[in-house]
């Protein structure tokens, strides 16, 4: 049996004609793709506007530069990739840590009771961790009450809906971003977008990903003038085409990960092994996560993450607690009263979860887990 990993991306011969179609065309870098996809990328989420980036990480720092100022407050998940709070930090803001609810996501309860505290605090950044969205109501709420701006990291979460709502439409926040690397739910190689519903916002964004330059029917042919510090955050032609090719397919590809999740909740029932939630039809599940109470057995988690190795399975760990690495331990952070993030972080681990996942091997890897926890 071939190494499992934890994800995968699944490329196609469409995906590959598309790519080499536009090899073959005049445009490598931005061309006529990098629109068909943020095009076709608003229509799929329900959104105004869309920008597309180089990378998830590039589309969180641009929309921090939009959205953010200076010293700004902004409540902020511990239980995410760096790139999230990394972003605040890009543009001087300050990261405030809340602690996770059950599922994983941001506690909203927790983040209400700061702002009610600290009117100083201008702004939210959750994750939908794994797939789940944030619940949208409470971000309604926590926006008209508060008047905070809100940015939803859905880098996990293409293709997830709650109530109606669907993931990167924006109807209760300020913009959200995507990230298309491999492991996601469809790829761009490295790639990203932002979808907003405000005008203004996304030209701004236009502006930002290409150096701060502005071209205008009165200047000379030559002229462009640069009024804001940017960045190259472009995105090619070439990884646009493939996101094109590979949003299609995306809703068979998400119904393929609900299979999946199916199957593993079905074989962990009543036992040791506790899915993060049930399937419920509002995740698009980028993760599949369980939590373990190792203080009930004779293995460690260490332990559990080399064997499983050993037999060729990629169990990973989403995520070790942000406030606590050493950069951020460096500039204060760490001593945040976190239980609930505590504990996820000694139970939890991500099982293999990606379309080409066969059931024969989703089947060694549930009896392989469930061998080595029965000792
Ligand atoms: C929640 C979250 N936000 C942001 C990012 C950054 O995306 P990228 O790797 O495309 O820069 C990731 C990537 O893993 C992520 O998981």
């Amino acid at each position: 049996m071939n190494f499992i990993p934890y994800g995968k991306q699944l490329i196609e011969q469409d995906d590959i004609d598309a790519v080499v179609q536009t090899l073959q065309s005049d445009y490598l870098t931005t061309g006529p793709k990098v629109k068909e996809f943020e095009d076709a990328l608003s229509e799929y989420c329900s959104a105004t506007y869309c920008v597309a980036v180089s990378n998830g990480t590039a589309a969180l720092h641009l929309a921090s530069l939009v959205l953010l100022n200076k010293g700004d407050k902004v409540l902020t998940t511990p239980n995410s990739f760096l790139a999230t709070s990394n972003s605040i930090l890009y543009v001087g803001a300050q990261p405030v840590f809340v602690d996770i609810a059950e599922d994983g996501n941001i506690d909203l309860d927790l983040c209400e009771e700061a702002l009610k505290k600290d009117a100083s605090i201008k702004a939210l950044y959750g994750v939908a961790f794994s797939g789940n969205m944030l619940k949208q109501e409470k971000l309604n709420h926590l926006k008209k009450s508060y008047g905070i701006t809100i940015l939803e990291d859905n880098a996990h979460a293409i293709g997830a809906v709650y109530n109606n709502v669907k993931a990167g439409s924006c109807v209760n926040s300020d913009m959200s971003i995507f990230s298309f690397h491999p492991v996601k739910h469809l790829t761009t190689a490295e790639g990203g977008a932002i979808t907003t519903n405000s005008k203004e916002l996304y030209e701004k964004l236009l502006v930002l990903r290409n150096h701060g330059m502005v071209k205008t029917t009165e200047m000379k042919p030559w002229e462009y003038e640069m009024r804001e510090l940017g960045f190259n955050y472009r995105i090619t032609d070439l990884q646009c085409a493939l996101g094109v090719s590979q949003l299609k397919k995306l809703p068979s590809f998400i119904e393929r990960r609900f299979e999946i999740v199916k199957k593993y909740d079905t074989a962990f029932k009543n036992t040791i092994v506790k899915p993060l939630y049930t399937f419920d039809g509002k995740s698009s599940y980028h993760l599949y996560v369980v939590q373990v109470d190792f203080t009930q057995l004779n293995i460690t988690k260490v332990e559990l993450f080399n064997i499983l190795r050993e037999k060729k399975i990629g169990i990973q760990l989403h995520y070790m607690p942000i406030n606590k690495q050493p950069y951020y331990k460096n500039i204060g952070y760490g001593n945040e009263v976190t239980p609930n993030m505590d504990i996820y972080y000694e139970e939890c681990f991500s099982l293999p979860m990606y379309p080409l996942l066969s059931d024969e091997e989703q089947d060694y890897v549930i009896k392989t887990l469930m061998d080595i926890l029965n000792g």
